[in-house]
């Protein structure tokens, strides 16, 4: 299954003064950082996934009614109904939208690109190599940072500048935790700490790849509570399965919680181990617990599970993976609404995700939020 590609929203309505965002932001003309490099899931991808040969239908977003909200009301390869989590921050930041996909570069063009930043992510990988495997073609973590190694070698020494003063963006893992999890079929005894601490140390392997290639200021954003995106909360009750008390299928839930807790930990060891590091961690699972707290959602639907292509809350056909519906019933108005399909969240979410990332003080953007990372 799954345009899975990942986590779905982290909106952070409940914690925001959204009148002190108002404003956030780069000024017109102005850029905060050089460029952007952008890696992970369907949270990020902005079209790498319409370019890979074997990548089936239902890990690309290549068809109505994906990016009816985008400004060329056309699908984009986006997994949104316009622009994603990537875009939201790159406008902050000062950029139109998020740089390009990677793999839409012609031949010879990414050199004279390069100054803007590249987007390597991939809908449905993970940070293991095996995840996303379903989709007959995805690049995993290890591809994308493969490919990033492959440019910077390219560019040779010219390049250190430029990436040690851009912005690392990294949205990653949820899509493991998908198929760890599963929601419709659970396999019991397994090791779940075993298996966090395997996603911890590719984490760690990666940031420190990305370093040692003169990378130094790193955006990284844990999965959301992958339990309560309408797929697994439509498993999870199909099949009778351990709800938490958000209604949301705890075990996955479980897993995203205790991911960010180590993934925070290992953070703070490598920023203090490699010189000139820096780092912003969003805390998604803490942001989204108070989005779907009954009530948590301020200012957006009172039920903030319906997604905006169905107007339902649990939905057994969802849309999204692969079904090519286009007559299916959109929601007017997608503005009220966290999620977009059964996994991922509207343009809407995303920029609420965006704000609090680069502007929150701490409460889920940690231990510097990525405006003052763009800062430094
Ligand atoms: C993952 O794939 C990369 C190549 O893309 C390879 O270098 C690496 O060894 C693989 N890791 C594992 C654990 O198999
Ligand atoms: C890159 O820079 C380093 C140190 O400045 C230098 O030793 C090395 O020869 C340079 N490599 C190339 C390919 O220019
Ligand atoms: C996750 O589940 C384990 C085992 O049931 C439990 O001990 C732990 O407290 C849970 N952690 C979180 C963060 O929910
Ligand atoms: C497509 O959407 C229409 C309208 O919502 C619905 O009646 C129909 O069953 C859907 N088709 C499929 C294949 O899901
Ligand atoms: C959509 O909802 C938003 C937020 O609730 C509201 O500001 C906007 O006016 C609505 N737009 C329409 C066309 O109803």
């Amino acid at each position: 299954m799954a345009g899975r590609g990942g986590a779905f929203a982290l909106v952070a309505l409940c914690v925001l003064e959204l009148a002190l965002l108002h404003g956030a932001g780069a000024a017109a003309g102005e850029r905060l950082v050089p460029a952007m490099f952008v890696f992970g899931d369907s949270t990020v991808d902005v079209g790498n996934n319409n370019q890979l040969p074997g990548c089936k239908p239902e890990c690309r977003a290549d068809y109505p009614q994906y990016g009816v909200d985008h400004p060329s009301h056309a699908p984009t390869g986006r997994f949104s109904n316009g622009y994603n989590l990537a875009d939201q921050i790159a406008k902050l930041l000062g950029f139109n939208e998020s740089p390009p996909a990677f793999l839409s570069f012609p031949a010879g063009g990414i050199i004279p690109r390069m100054k803007d930043g590249i987007n390597f992510a991939s809908g449905g990988s993970g940070l293991q190599n095996q995840t996303g495997d379903h989709c007959g073609g995805v690049y995993s973590m290890a591809d994308q940072l493969e490919e990033f190694k492959l440019v910077v070698m390219m560019l040779g020494n010219g390049s250190y500048d430029l990436i040690s003063r851009s912005l690392f963006f990294i949205s990653v893992g949820s899509n493991d935790l998908f198929e760890y999890a599963d929601a419709k079929n659970p396999p019991p005894n397994r090791d779940d700490a075993a298996f966090l601490k395997c996603l911890d140390d590719s984490y760690r392997t990666y940031l420190q790849e990305l370093y040692a290639l003169g990378a130094r200021k790193f955006s990284i954003v844990s999965p959301s509570l992958v339990g309560c995106c309408p797929s697994q909360r439509a498993a999870a009750l199909q099949h009778d399965n351990d709800l938490d008390e958000l209604h949301c299928f705890r075990p996955a839930n479980n897993l995203s919680k205790r991911l960010y807790t180590l993934l925070a930990s290992t953070l703070q060891d490598l920023g203090g181990d490699l010189d000139g590091m820096h780092y912003s961690l969003c805390d998604s699972a803490g942001m989204a617990e108070g989005v779907f707290t009954p009530g948590g959602a301020k200012g957006m639907s009172a039920t903030p599970f319906r997604h905006a292509v169905t107007c339902r809350d649990i939905y057994f056909r969802p849309f999204g993976l692969g079904l090519c519906n286009t007559t299916a019933t959109l929601c007017p108005n997608r503005t009220d609404f966290v999620f977009w399909d059964s996994f991922h969240p509207t343009e809407y979410a995303s920029g609420l995700a965006a704000s609090a990332l680069f502007a929150d003080s701490g409460n889920f953007v940690r231990p510097i939020n990525v405006g003052q990372l763009a800062a430094l």
